[in-house]
């Protein structure tokens, strides 16, 4: 049975921020649309409009079952394009140590940071990892999130690189998609990473994509983290191998991240603050979308990346919570938008936009999520609450309803 969902006062298609690619987007490519309705048939949608022009053939339909959206406003469900969403355990007490004045490299160097979620998350059984990740990825649909990106990268050894991915395999509600990120710090089992990388590439990538856990490959490139060249190397294997690929790049130092992900075709180069003008100029002149991560700028209190010298360039821009005990400790979407409104200078449409179309695109799921179009699934978020009241307070918590391929996974419309 399809659905038709009519009565909505203002929807918001994107139609217009997909057909620019997610480029230099202004307010009208939001698409807006009065006194609309849209028909789902089969997960996707078979109909979008003002509802005063809803065919015959879908207006006399006995298949479709009607929701009245009362005057709410209707929109893309939110893409959540980078999170490190399955670990176990926390590391609040490295953060007040960071507040203190340790750097992050100072505590990875002594076997803190990503190596001390490595342990618990070696430690935890898949069952655990399946319960509180399933419990995350709710949270994240209950803001209105239809799309999440899984990444591995806390247990650095083959068996349970291999349990984080089949944890987030296991995970159900929405969409979700999982990148394999065993490149993220150096196991105590190796001595150097050009040795960790020889391992990853030889033993476990070929694993991984024989069981198809994962269709991405992501490393950390950074001074003290994996370096270029190695990982360069890494990455055009992993692309041999079938996979899409994508970058930490130039988080903490400019170390050339950007330039490979722009010479190698990467799908995105994320966190990207460190970039300048050369920089910019390449990623706008290429396919590969930034991915900014504003909440991690502001727990490890760094700079803000160039969101606007880059969306000005030309480049095509995604914001996601880089979701990890670490650097991000939060899964608040309406922060990360209100970070890059205020310090990244985005303005709202840009905003909007980057966490749909421009996410979508990160994903490589342009042609089937982000925009609200025929033909498209239809992941859908309702909000009881004027489009341009979003990104604005962060404690806000306004009532939601949200579609995942046609399908109702939050929220109630009485
Ligand atoms: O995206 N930069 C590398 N990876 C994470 C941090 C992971 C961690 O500290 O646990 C990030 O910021
Ligand atoms: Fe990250």
């Amino acid at each position: 049975m399809g659905i038709l969902l009519k009565n909505i006062s203002t929807l918001l298609t994107l139609q217009g921020a997909a057909a620019k690619q997610g480029r230099r987007i202004q307010e009208e490519d939001l698409s807006l649309l009065q006194q609309a309705a849209i028909v789902i048939e089969k997960e996707k949608i078979a109909w979008v409009g003002p509802q005063k022009k809803l065919p015959r053939e879908f207006a006399r339909k006995k298949t479709l079952r009607d929701y009245d959206m009362k005057g709410r406003t209707v929109l893309p469900g939110f893409i959540e394009c980078h999170t490190h969403l399955i670990f176990a355990g926390d590391r609040a007490a490295e953060f007040e140590m960071r507040n203190q004045g340790v750097s992050y490299q100072e505590i990875a160097a002594k076997g803190g940071g990503i190596l001390s979620t490595m342990k618990k998350t070696r430690a935890s059984s898949l069952n655990d990892l399946v319960k509180t990740g399933q419990k995350r990825l709710d949270h994240f649909v209950s803001q209105g999130v239809t799309t999440v990106e899984i990444k591995s990268g806390y247990a650095l050894n083959l068996k349970d690189e291999l349990k984080m991915l089949q944890a987030a395999q296991k995970l159900s509600g929405i969409r979700t998609v999982n990148t394999f990120l065993g490149a993220h710090a150096l196991p105590p089992e190796f001595k150097s990473y050009e040795e960790y990388l020889t391992f990853l590439a030889q033993e476990v990538l070929p694993v991984v994509a024989k069981k198809k856990l994962a269709r991405r490959v992501d490393v950390f490139i950074e001074k003290g983290f994996f370096p270029p060249e190695a990982s360069e190397k890494y990455l055009r294997r992993a692309q041999e191998l079938g996979f899409e690929i994508l970058i930490h790049a130039d988080q903490m130092s400019l170390s050339g991240g950007s330039d490979i992900a722009v010479r190698l075709g990467a799908l995105s180069g994320d966190h990207l603050l460190q970039i300048e003008d050369k920089e910019i100029k390449k990623l706008a002149q290429s396919e590969v979308t930034g991915v900014l991560l504003p909440t991690a700028d502001l727990y490890t209190k760094t700079k803000y990346p160039p969101a606007r010298a880059m969306i000005d360039a030309g480049v095509r821009v995604a914001l996601a919570t880089d979701f990890n005990p670490g650097t991000s400790p939060t899964q608040n979407l309406n922060l990360v938008g209100l970070l890059a409104r205020l310090e990244m200078k985005m303005s709202l449409p840009e905003v909007i936009a980057a966490y749909t179309v421009g996410g979508a695109y990160a994903l490589n799921l342009q042609n089937e999520v982000g925009s609200l179009e025929v033909g498209k699934s239809a992941d859908i978020l309702c909000i009881d609450q004027d489009w341009q009241t979003l990104f604005y307070s962060v404690g806000e918590d306004s009532e939601k309803v949200v579609f995942s391929r046609g399908k109702k996974v939050f929220g109630s419309l009485k």
